[in-house]
């Protein structure tokens, strides 16, 4: 029984068969990252080589340049005779009685070139942007392939997000096709997807749409079932996904083809110990970049099987999510600590009766794991025998940054682990940094708004030091522990939101003038959004506390939902006028105060005190 605080070490027999075991790779990997990472990318499949590993022009830089690839090359060619044959995708429905849909990579490769060839049909050549706005689906990996296999950058957007939000995206990238689907199933309801997806629409450029037929049927079922992979320049944009930041709009992150292809090929090789034989389950919608990265990209890179799963964890019953590691066999199992702490508190009982003997590696991703949740993990679903990989990276960073490897560790609880080899970070005052040559996968830009890009991640120390907006600490044997994000950035159930994007939301209502969003503790999702909104008129509270929550839900989307929603008359102000969040926040904490004298307004904090303890 492993205790907090003690380092922890894989079993002999896992060090044995893992990929990387030995501690050199970071001497290695340290000494000339450039050298290394051109070194991994030499085993991918190129159309041409690159000219150069790496160039840097602050803020700006390149992996790679020169050379050309495609992603589901390396998906479909390279290794096609071993590969061909085995399964690819594996899609559980969440109806238990719906039969799991099954693919091999030839029959994969042939959906992925169906759909293809339809895009083409429908005008979209390289270059362009296709907007996606799919549920967990099969389908959704096809239309992400297929983008990718034309040369077209996708631009997946979380199917719970709303027709509001859907349209915001979709005017950014200024895509002509929208992929979407008639509905899918969740908790037990059939959700009507492609009504949000017509109402997304308008007010776009989007002339076309796809739609996918829950029950299988696509409209690309008659294409041919052949299309060449467009050779891309390392360069060229592999897709945009957009993540929220400080500000009420969301950015759109840049990712390119030759970087992003190795980054994602080698993390999971690495960090999830790939082997042909296993069987890979990232929770992850496709709609988040790690549904993206190791749901799809990273595991079929390397030849494995990845996992979908339509529906909710726990439906229709606590253990759904064990029933189906125990059915299909997963090997390897990647999630967030939210679904961790959820299953914890469903009780030890209910997984007695599995043994999991298939699992052998465990990974957490999203949000800091605090020690309850990583031990319970540790012992009542690895069964004191699987290594965790806790890994941190961001939407931004493409592939995971950190975390210690499986074959070496040492792995400590709440503790995210090493960087990577070849990744440089240090800790200044505080914040995370990432060092140049910085990652091969990391974000080129955001998309029309080389501004931001430079204001947000380059600004901070300087043009040539990448600032990731989280607040770590490091222990002596060099392992970082992630404390959370330093912006107004909350990370709820995992989920990246944004305040600033939630008071954008709530200050749409007409009969409010002001508001403020805090992130408070949540015991299951980690964290989750207060509302204080100013509301000085006549109506009855609840019937304003309703509109606010259904303006975020039209704004937004129930992921950003408030757990709590208060109406002040007054919010503490410093005397420029700034709302103090950090009051706020201490308030709901009954943490102290400190001292109130900037406040424009002392008076209000006392009312808030009524408002939140009576
Ligand atoms: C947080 C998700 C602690 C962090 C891949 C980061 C983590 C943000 C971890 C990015 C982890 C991610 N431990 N915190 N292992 N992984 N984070 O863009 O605050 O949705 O900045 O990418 O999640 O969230 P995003």
């Amino acid at each position: 029984m492993i205790k907090k605080d003690e380092l922890y070490y894989p079993t002999e027999e896992f060090k044995k068969n893992a990929w990387v075991n030995d501690p050199k790779i970071y001497e290695e990997a340290g000494s000339d990252p450039v050298k290394f990472w051109e070194k991994l990318a030499k085993e991918l499949f190129w159309f041409k080589p690159w000219k150069n590993g790496f160039l840097h022009k602050p803020p700006y830089f390149q992996w790679f340049a020169g050379g050309k690839i495609n992603i589901t090359s390396n998906i479909f060619e390279r290794d096609w005779e071993t590969r061909k044959d085995r399964t690819a995708l594996i899609w559980e429905p969440e109806p238990v009685n719906e039969k799991p849909r099954i693919f091999t990579y030839t029959e994969l490769l042939k959906e992925v070139c169906k759909c293809a060839n339809y895009l083409k049909k429908m005008g979209v050549k390289k270059g362009d942007r296709v907007g996606i706005y799919l549920p967990m689906i099969p389908e959704a990996a096809v239309a992400m392939l297929a983008c990718a296999r034309i040369g077209a950058a996708h631009s997946v957007v979380f199917s719970a997000f709303s027709p509001d939000a859907l349209r915001v995206r979709m005017q950014d990238t200024g895509a002509k096709v929208l992929i979407t689907a008639d509905g899918y199933y969740r908790g037990g309801k059939f959700i009507d997807l492609l009504k949000n997806a017509k109402d997304g629409i308008k007010e776009t450029k989007i002339k076309k749409l796809a739609v996918v037929q829950r029950s299988g049927k696509t409209p690309w079922q008659e294409e041919k079932d052949f299309c060449k992979a467009a050779e891309m320049d390392s360069e060229d944009l592999q897709f945009i996904l957009y993540t929220s930041g400080s500000t009420g709009k969301p950015k759109g992150c840049m990712h390119v083809c030759g970087g992003y292809t190795v980054q994602a090929n080698w993390t999971g090789k690495w960090i999830f110990d790939f082997h042909k034989d296993d069987i890979f389950w990232c929770t992850s919608d496709l709609g988040w970049v790690t549904g993206h990265t190791y749901t799809i990209y990273s595991p079929l890179l390397n030849g494995i099987t990845t996992l979908m799963f339509e529906g909710a964890p726990n439906f229709p019953a606590p253990d759904r999510w064990a029933q189906i590691i125990e059915k299909r066999g997963v090997t390897v199992f990647y999630t967030a600590p939210t679904a961790i702490r959820m299953f914890k508190s469903y009780g030890e009982d209910i997984l007695k009766k599995y043994q999991f003997n298939k699992l052998r590696l465990l990974g957490s991703v999203g949000e800091p794991i605090d020690e309850s949740a990583w031990l319970w993990y540790y012992n009542n679903v690895g069964k004191e025998k699987c290594p965790i990989v806790d890994t941190w990276w961001q939407t931004e960073t493409g592939g995971i940054l950190i975390t210690s490897l499986p074959g070496m560790g040492p792995f400590k609880p709440a503790f995210t682990g090493l960087p990577f080899p070849g990744i440089k970070v240090e800790i200044k005052d505080g914040n995370l940094v990432i060092l140049p040559p910085f990652a091969p996968g990391l974000l080129r830009g955001i998309y029309k708004n080389p501004k931001k890009y430079s204001e947000t991640y380059w600004s901070q120390y300087g043009k040539k030091v990448y600032f990731t907006s989280d607040g770590a600490i490091i222990d002596k044997n060099g392992l970082i522990r992630i404390i959370g994000r330093v912006d107004d950035v909350i990370k709820v159930a995992g989920h990246r939101i944004s305040t600033g994007e939630m008071e954008a939301a709530i200050n749409g209502h007409q009969e409010i003038s002001e508001c403020a969003v805090i992130g408070i503790l949540d015991e299951i999702k980690g964290e989750a959004p207060a509302v204080f909104a100013v509301y000085n008129g006549t109506r009855p509270a609840e019937e304003i506390k309703k509109e606010i929550i259904s303006q975020i839900q039209k704004v937004i989307g129930p992921i950003a939902l408030p757990k709590e929603v208060y109406l002040a008359a007054d919010l503490p102000k410093t005397r420029s006028g700034k709302i103090m969040r950090r009051i706020l926040k201490k308030l709901w904490a009954k943490e102290e105060l400190g001292d109130l004298s900037t406040l424009a307004n002392p008076e209000s904090v006392d009312k808030i005190k009524k408002i939140l303890y009576g």
